[in-house]
């Protein structure tokens, strides 16, 4: 069976190093890695488009950032269709039939759009497009046959609704989606890296991201101020590792050789973290460490952004090609499913047969 890949991030603003260990990072390994026969990574803007219906603006300026973003992360449009939700019609289409499959109630136990629904406080005014947008997602992942979607934690939902809407759909219809699989970070501290003061997301409205795009001088100021154990007040105190959001970085972005270039009085991160315990560690000191790291996972991303950034007019022929790609798949599976749904009038030349004879012999 074909292998291929569909994901992608609402363009709501810049990427951080959230997505970047939650998910980017992955789907640049398993572009590299060549195992897929297809890929396909969505700038879903439509989506985005659902809670900032009222600020067209703001979604339209961040297409280019998340694209910047993904490119300078080593995505490469050689391997990897990139590509605009909103300029393939198919998806639309697609999420109205789907929407007769699926019931009111199931769309409003859906977790994460439940808490997103709470933190936007939307109350008894919650768009419809909002609430169905789990729909939508379904299409952007069946439409291109999508075997494996690479995502953060909080999109299990959408994919569990996924799944659903196929096995639905082919049992009333016929065998013609798949099913896609989730892929989720295998390291903890990825699945969801807390925000730099140790709150539990990354968010925008709480100031506490690191942006892949920030400047050196900005990441190092946001990690000399992290979070870290409040009990840990002098060097020598015992300090506390877990919840403390240095070394759950560490945890996510540490290299086999990061302490060899940067820390070498260590072996690895048990022994810092044993140390940190035992007291006599200070808080200074892991940071350099942690800001040594990330600065070395961030510095190529930040020159391949630089570079992109010079060629803006080529980046938007890269989402133009990617999309001209992503549409003619579209275009095939929709036709696939108009088939199916017995929706074809025009292509059915036995249905049109059949409807004549049925009256000539009246
Ligand atoms: N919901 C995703 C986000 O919040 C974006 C998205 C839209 C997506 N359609 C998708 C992700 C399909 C994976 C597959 O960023």
């Amino acid at each position: 069976m074909r292998k291929v890949i569909l994901t992608g991030d609402r363009p709501t603003g810049r990427l951080h190093i959230g997505h970047y260990v939650g998910s980017l990072r992955r789907r640049v390994e398993l572009q590299n890695a060549g195992e897929f026969d297809d890929i396909f990574i969505m700038i879903a803007d439509a989506q985005a488009l659902t809670d900032n219906a009222d600020n067209p603006e703001k979604v339209r300026e961040n297409v280019i950032e998340v694209a910047l973003d993904y490119l300078s992360v080593g995505l490469d449009p050689s391997k990897s269709n990139l590509f605009v939700q909103s300029a393939i019609s198919e998806l639309t289409e697609l999420t109205f039939y789907y929407m007769n499959l699926v019931t009111l109630a199931r769309l409003e136990r859906n977790p994460t759009v439940k808490s997103e629904i709470q933190m936007r406080k939307f109350e008894n005014s919650i768009p419809v497009g909002f609430l169905t947008y789990p729909i939508s997602q379904a299409s952007d992942i069946t439409v291109f046959k999508a075997t494996h979607v690479p995502v953060g934690e909080d999109q299990e939902p959408m994919i569990e609704q996924t799944r659903e809407i196929v096995r639905k759909f082919n049992s009333t219809y016929g065998e013609v989606l798949v099913e896609p699989k989730i892929m989720l970070s295998e390291n903890k501290a990825c699945l969801r890296l807390p925000g730099t003061d140790g709150k539990a997301k990354m968010s925008k409205s709480l100031n506490n991201c690191i942006y892949l795009s920030d400047t050196s001088e900005e990441v190092r100021k946001k990690v000399m101020s992290m979070f870290t154990d409040p009990n840990h007040i002098q060097i020598s105190d015992p300090g506390q590792v877990e919840g403390n959001t240095v070394f759950t970085y560490l945890d996510a972005f540490i290299k086999e050789d990061s302490f060899e270039k940067y820390l070498p009085e260590y072996k690895n991160l048990d022994e810092l973290k044993d140390h940190y315990r035992r007291g006599g560690l200070g808080d200074v000191k892991i940071k350099k460490f942690l800001f040594a790291v990330l600065e070395d996972e961030l510095n190529p991303i930040r020159e391949r952004r630089h570079q992109y950034e010079q060629d803006i007019e080529g980046v938007y022929k890269i989402l133009e090609q990617g999309t001209n790609n992503a549409r003619k798949v579209a275009e095939k599976t929709l036709a696939e499913v108009k088939d199916a749904m017995k929706i074809n009038y025009f292509d059915d030349k036995e249905l049109i047969k059949a409807q004549a004879e049925k009256y000539k012999n009246q």
